[in-house]
């Protein structure tokens, strides 16, 4: 059976803290930076995971699913989400790994699945493109599919309650909320519940991905009732492509987490803060509040 979902929030950090960021530049720029600490919401669902995997559980609750099947890569920080909620709720889960050449002790993340109790089905990378072929493969009918990354139309309610958080936090709209961007997901939902007053900016983290502007506009347009268009994407700070990294931005990362006594990781929320530095310059107005969101990640 699975444990009441409502009351295992009671033990989830929420609201997520909202904590101030200085630095010598927004003072001289009169801004208002904040970080939305999603990253603190639990130690294993943490970030973005919490937020978009919240409404695909109940969904699979009231529809009477205990047993859950999804996808990932060997880090996977969503496969690692769902092995820990198969855990604490006593859902009974099955992860589809890329790579037939991984076992369950590949990586933290693989070791920390199998040991979550997760049955670890190893595809190879070609197969792996075809998630509907291996759905036929691998389903049983009792499971409940969550989608790769959490993202789908029932994630952007999760996203949405970050933003509404955030608004009682603050007593007013911010003018920017920047988030890093992956599946699309994330923003889709910030969207899906901001004022036009507030500009969202994505950092991809992605190399040649502009093929998400139509991703997140599909999402929207299916599982929101209103939504801002009031976003821009930048593209250029993906640092050679999805989790690789430069010399400069493990630089950048080593000093911001020195000086801020939090982590920030290469992968995600790195890659977003590099990217803030960069745009503070000459993108975002004088006299702005900002809150960034800190999205989890594991490293
Ligand atoms: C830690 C973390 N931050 C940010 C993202 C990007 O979010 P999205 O895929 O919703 O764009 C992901 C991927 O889901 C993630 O794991």
């Amino acid at each position: 059976m699975c444990k009441d979902m409502l009351d295992f929030e009671k033990i989830l950090n929420l609201p997520s803290p909202l904590e101030p960021l200085s630095d010598p530049m927004y003072v001289e720029k009169s801004l208002k930076v904040f970080v939305k600490r999603d990253d603190l919401i639990h130690p294993q669902i943490s970030g973005n995971k919490w937020r978009k995997l919240k409404f695909n559980l109940i969904e699979a609750e009231k529809q009477g699913y205990h047993k859950l099947i999804t996808f990932g890569g060997a880090h996977s920080n969503h496969l690692y989400a769902v092995a820990a909620i198969g855990r604490y709720f006593g859902f009974e889960t099955t992860g589809i790994i890329r790579g037939d050449e991984l076992n369950s002790y590949s990586s933290i993340t693989l070791q920390y699945a199998h040991e979550c109790g997760m049955q670890l089905q190893f595809v190879s990378r070609q197969a792996y493109k075809d998630k509907n072929q291996l759905l036929g493969i691998y389903r049983k009918d009792d499971q409940y599919v969550l989608p790769e990354g959490g993202t789908n139309t029932l994630s952007l309610a999760g996203v949405g309650e970050m933003v509404q958080e955030i608004r009682q936090q603050l007593g007013y709209d911010p003018d920017y909320i920047i988030c890093p961007v992956g599946t699309g997901g994330t923003i889709a939902g910030i969207l899906s519940a901001v004022s036009a007053k507030t500009t969202v900016v994505g950092v991809c983290v992605l190399k040649n991905a502009n093929y998400l502007e139509n991703e997140i506009t599909t999402l929207l347009q299916s599982g929101a009732d209103n939504y801002s268009e009031n976003y821009r994407i930048f593209w250029e700070f993906h640092h050679r492509g999805y989790a690789k990294k430069t010399p400069q931005l493990m630089s950048f990362i080593e000093a911001f987490n020195e000086k801020n006594g939090f982590s920030v990781e290469p992968v995600y929320s790195g890659k977003m803060f590099y990217a803030f530095d960069e745009l503070v310059k000459n993108e975002i107005r004088d006299n702005s509040t900002i809150v960034l969101i800190h999205t989890g990640g594991l490293r």
